[in-house]
């Protein structure tokens, strides 16, 4: 089947068709920057542009940087704080006219993962981390999602670890990848320490680059890259429309 799968980032709203059995995109990715602010009603007009490029009229999935619970947004991590209490689902269909499910961002990503790429296969507890405005995480144990896991908000320092450890904060403070790579190991450490995961699999932008930084992370768990790489929250937000139809 072909669905249509939106990533909404904190920088950048992606979409492409997806064939839904082979897991892969069937056309470019489209992509439009995020609005700033991030009002609700300005991302669900990028939505809505999204739909029209393709010029689609079937089912939509989506991937959320929040956590979600049944499509409400209930905490708005990097995006305006009009979101809290939003149900993205019902706002995106009544701009659009088209059906929604949407699932958090990493969620997606860890489905696209344990379904096509890495994780294939990969029993007990697979965590996948993803990389980028800040920091997501998608937790499977036995092939089950267990959604919302939110480990880039583990405390360091009274903050959320992605404000100390995110990609984005590579970039801002200009890091090399090996001092990126020491906050990245205090960070594994935290979340080995804590749920003992089987095997983590890194996502978002910077798993292209784990080369750079991955001798700095000194953990009992396998680290690996994700396969789906930039993708994965497309698949997987298709994969999460197509288990509703
Ligand atoms: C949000 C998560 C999201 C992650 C990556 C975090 O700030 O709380 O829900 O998965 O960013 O976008």
């Amino acid at each position: 089947m072909e669905i249509l799968g939106i990533d909404i980032g904190g920088t950048g709203i992606k979409g492409a068709i997806v064939n839904t059995e082979k897991g892969e995109l069937v056309t470019e990715r489209f992509r439009i920057p995020t609005p700033k602010p991030s009002l609700p009603s300005e991302v669900a007009k990028t939505i809505k542009a999204i739909t029209q490029h393709f010029n689609w009229n079937g089912a939509v999935g989506c991937g959320f940087p929040t956590p979600l619970s049944h499509g409400t947004c209930k905490s708005v991590s990097n995006l305006h704080k009009s979101w809290k209490g939003v149900n993205v689902e019902d706002l995106f269909q009544k701009e659009t006219g088209l059906n929604f499910t949407a699932v958090n961002d990493a969620d997606a990503a860890a489905i696209a993962e344990m379904n096509f790429g890495a994780g294939k296969e990969k029993n007990g507890l697979v965590a996948v981390i993803t990389l980028g405005t800040g920091i997501g995480s998608g937790l499977f144990y036995n092939g089950v999602l267990i959604p919302n896991s939110e480990l880039g908000h583990v405390s360091y320092k009274n903050e959320a670890f992605e404000k100390y450890a995110a990609d984005s904060i590579r970039k801002k403070e200009d890091l090399s990848y090996s001092k990126w790579g020491k906050r990245l190991n205090k960070y594994f450490n935290h979340i080995e320490l804590i749920l003992s995961p089987d095997l983590f699999i890194i996502g978002g932008g910077a798993s292209k680059k784990l080369d750079k930084y991955r001798d700095q992370i000194k953990i009992d768990a396998p680290i690996i890259p994700a396969e789906n790489k930039n993708e994965a929250g497309i698949i997987g937000a298709a994969m999460a429309a197509y288990v509703q139809q």
